[in-house]
């Protein structure tokens, strides 16, 4: 059966990648959702995710256009995994907080569902101890997480920090859903 996954894009550089990370998803077979936070439709419209994923597209927490439902609770119930890439600073320092302020971080406290990250960010915003902190709260919090890999950074540094490419993710999701079937 095809799986439902909620690709949920925070503002950092990388979001260009969820672009082609959505297009991997889908001719994977995956049935995926797009929500941006505001700060990640400064890089990219939401268009460019409506057409790869051919789904609407939420970022507006009070946006209710089914008055059945309540979207970020519809979504969060709907999605068999929810990944977060790019996962920025900030998305991470929220989850870890609790903090529900936009779709997003509303829809994460919702979920009981896998919840992966995917953080992207400077060097040295990743090895900031807060962020080091809020991850390892999250990892605690049952949070799985594709770290990012070592390269060349939009911001001009060299060092860990990269997006992970989106063949790499997807292939992760693969196997994952794969081996959640072997165990049924
Ligand atoms: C050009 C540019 C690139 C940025 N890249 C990143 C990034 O890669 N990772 C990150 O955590 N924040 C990055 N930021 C900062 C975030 O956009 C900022 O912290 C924002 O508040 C994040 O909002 P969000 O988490 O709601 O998407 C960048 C900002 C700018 C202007």
């Amino acid at each position: 059966m095809q799986k439902n996954i909620l690709l949920c894009v925070s503002g950092g550089i990388a979001v260009y990648k969820a672009v082609a990370l959505v297009s991997n998803l889908t001719k994977a077979n995956f049935n995926v959702k797009v929500m941006m936070t505001e700060s990640a439709r400064q890089f990219v419209t939401p268009l460019s995710f409506q057409v790869m994923s051919k789904n609407d597209v939420y970022f507006d927490t009070f946006d209710e256009k089914d008055s059945s439902k309540i979207a970020h609770i519809d979504l969060a119930d709907w999605a068999d995994l929810i990944l977060v890439a790019p996962a920025t600073a900030n998305v991470i320092g929220k989850l870890a907080n609790g903090i529900a302020d936009d779709m997003i971080t509303t829809t994460l406290l919702a979920a009981t569902c896998p919840v992966w990250l995917a953080p992207a960010m400077n060097v040295h915003m990743y090895d900031h101890p807060a962020v080091k902190r809020n991850i390892a709260q999250l990892a605690a919090d049952g949070c799985s997480f594709i770290e990012p890999s070592e390269g060349f950074l939009a911001c001009g540094y060299v060092g860990k920090g990269r997006l992970e490419e989106p063949e790499k993710i997807t292939g992760i999701v693969v196997d994952f859903f794969h081996k959640e079937a072997k165990t049924k």
